[in-house]
């Protein structure tokens, strides 16, 4: 237990966690790094350069003579998965906190600290890329110094690219982050901090024993869920599980035991042995609850089924992915997903396309609403399509966050404006250093889900970063705003919105519409309506589209080509009464300007 140090990685996105990671483990000769990052073994996480999921790894180092077993977490940085960060910071003593030689303090690397001192982490600041020509190590130091009140000593400046600094952090890792404690003699305690699913070997639990020992064959229980297994394998991770015969206090490890679905291992669960159990749980985490929904639905109504068993296999992987069926008059047979956030959404369906070749349409992301009727009962509702009639409505409440922006101080004008118009209210504003602020809001999430990332993104010129937290629900003035195609509301398009931008969103709405939905032989009226009133109206005007006009003379089978393209051409098109609906259309709400 004494040579065992228990750490994690914790950054801002993109300030090179994964790349210092990969020296970490070239330089402790854990692997041998040829390209790319050995971290991200997922195709996604490769190509988009991202942590997805957190990662635990072994690494064995001699340091003044003595042998250490280093365990490494490597954590994603995105907003959307900082549940996962919470969790690998629960398994370690101590942290790396990095941060980019160019960028200097950002949103996340404030959020990720303020985790790891709640878990009373010891934190190791790292300046990282001071390689890079734009590195400005003496400001960040600055800044790194003010945020944690520490000395200038204890900061290293490294570089992930030259590998410079690296000998420097795995001594202080040593020294100054302090091994695990624990009974080895009490019962067996061990916090389960995250699980993957193997094709081959079904799913595996990673843990860490806080008290007791764990020997391979042994019969054990999941505190929370009360399941029995065997431990038909434990071990440590290395590049591969290396499997042993026992795991003690202290040490981070797997366990295969029989467990069929993610469900059935919480994250935060205890394992304890069942012939001598601990006699409480370690206090768990908090079970992540999704905050984006949005239906998806197959464009061919038979693949129902597969996009199910499709569902059903990425929950296996991903537990936060939530979806139950929902039909729609406009799309038919669907799911009604939940998501962690914005970017969870985006991957969920990127896999559905790369790893299942499901081809769906997926309706605007919105929030979930608490709403109430007139005796007092609430109904939690997660599509706007499913409200019931407003005149059983009593109010509605929407969940708000606590957002907080760190940007330079030419930028905070434009963000206000930006802020405000999406029902923001300024909490706080704190100067970081030099030029550079922190700026708290509390703000609907239901604002933020539609078009804000993107926003701030181009209205700073990607100087501004961004993180959130829940922050309760609040009673709003909300009204749904319907789409009417030729007088068929479309459930599909509405949404739910602010009255006081209603009138405004729907104008807009119809306008994009109208760009966004192709000519077709007929004329299209597109309608926004709250109740029954219309309140904008554009309409598409008809045309004939003649694709065979081309082909002077009598070929027919070089007609018939044509017209088959044409067919083909609107595969990617759902038909809405008479009406053809391309997929952008059903997004149209997150392109307005
Ligand atoms: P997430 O896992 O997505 O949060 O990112 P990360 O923090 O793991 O960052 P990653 O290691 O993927 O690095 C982000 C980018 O910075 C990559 O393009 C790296 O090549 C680059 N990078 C990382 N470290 C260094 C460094 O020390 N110097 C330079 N010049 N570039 C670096």
């Amino acid at each position: 237990m004494k040579n065992i140090r228990n750490f994690c990685i914790i950054a801002h996105i993109d300030h090179g966690k994964s790349t210092l990671a990969d020296r970490l483990l070239e330089f402790t000769h854990t692997i041998q790094v040829t390209s790319g990052q050995m971290l991200d073994n997922m195709d996604l996480e490769k190509e988009r350069g991202i942590t997805i999921k957190s990662h635990a790894i072994q690494m064995e180092y001699t340091y003044q003579g003595e042998k250490y077993i280093l365990n490494l977490i490597d954590t994603p940085g995105h907003v959307d998965f900082s549940y996962e960060v919470s969790r690998s910071i629960a398994a370690c003593e101590g942290a790396l906190l990095i941060v980019d030689a160019s960028q200097g303090v950002q949103a996340q690397t404030i959020s990720n600290l303020y985790m790891a001192i709640e878990h009373d982490l010891e934190i190791i600041p790292v300046i990282n890329k001071c390689d890079m020509a734009s590195a400005n190590p003496e400001e960040v130091e600055d800044e790194i110094v003010e945020l944690l009140g520490c000395k200038r000593e204890e900061v290293i400046r490294a570089s992930g690219k030259t590998g410079m600094g690296v000998e420097e952090i795995l001594a202080a890792v040593i020294e100054r982050i302090p091994h695990p404690e624990g009974d080895e003699d009490a019962p067996l305690q061990a916090l389960i901090f995250d699980s993957v699913f193997n094709s081959f070997r079904g799913i595996i639990a990673y843990f860490k024993i806080e008290n007791g020992i764990i020997r391979k064959g042994d019969k054990v229980k999941f505190f929370n869920t009360g399941k029995e297994y065997d431990a038909d394998e434990v071990g440590v991770l290395k590049m591969d599980m290396v499997p042993r015969n026992e795991l003690r206090t202290g040490d981070v490890g797997y366990i295969i035991s029989g467990i069929k679905t993610s469900k059935e291992v919480k994250v935060g669960d205890t394992i304890t042995h069942i012939a001598r159990p601990c006699d409480k749980a370690i206090a768990g985490f908090e079970e992540v609850k999704p905050m984006v929904f949005a239906g998806v639905y197959p464009i061919e109504a038979e693949d129902f089924e597969d996009l199910r068993a499709s569902l059903e296999k990425l929950q296996l992987n991903d537990a936060s992915l939530t979806f139950q069926p929902e039909s729609s008059l406009a799309l038919g047979f669907g799911f009604r997903c939940g998501f962690l956030g914005l970017l969870h959404m985006e991957i969920v369906q990127e896999r559905l396309d790369r790893e299942f070749d499901m081809n769906v349409i997926t309706t605007v992301p919105n929030v979930s609403y608490n709403i109430y009727d007139k005796q007092g009962n609430m109904k939690e509702v997660h599509n706007p399509g499913g409200m019931p009639d407003p005149t059983l409505i009593d109010h509605i409440e929407e969940p708000y966050i606590k957002a907080s922006i760190i940007t330079t101080t030419d930028y905070i004008g434009p963000i206000m404006t930006l802020c405000l118009g999406k029902r923001g209210e300024l909490l706080k504003q704190e100067y970081i250093s030099g030029n550079r602020v922190e700026i708290y809001y509390n703000m609907p999430l239901g604002e933020i889900v539609i078009d804000f990332y993107d926003k701030l993104k181009s209205i700073s010129k990607g100087y501004a970063s961004f993180d959130y937290q829940p922050n309760g629900f609040r009673t709003s003035k909300l009204v749904k705003l319907d789409i009417l195609l030729n007088g068929e509301p479309v459930d599909a398009l509405s949404t739910l919105t602010h009255i006081d931008n209603a009138y405004d969103m729907g104008r807009r709405m119809c306008e994009k519409l109208k760009e966004l939905i192709p000519r077709q032989q007929f004329e299209i009226a597109i309608q926004a309506a709250i109740g029954a009133k219309i309140i904008a109206r554009e309409t598409i005007k008809a045309v004939r589209k003649d694709v065979t006009a081309k082909c002077y003379g009598g070929d027919v089978s070089r007609k018939r080509k044509l017209l088959e393209k044409q067919k083909r051409g609107k595969k990617r098109m759902k038909q809405i009464g008479n009406v053809e609906v391309p997929q952008k259309a059903f997004l149209a709400v997150l392109k307005l300007d």
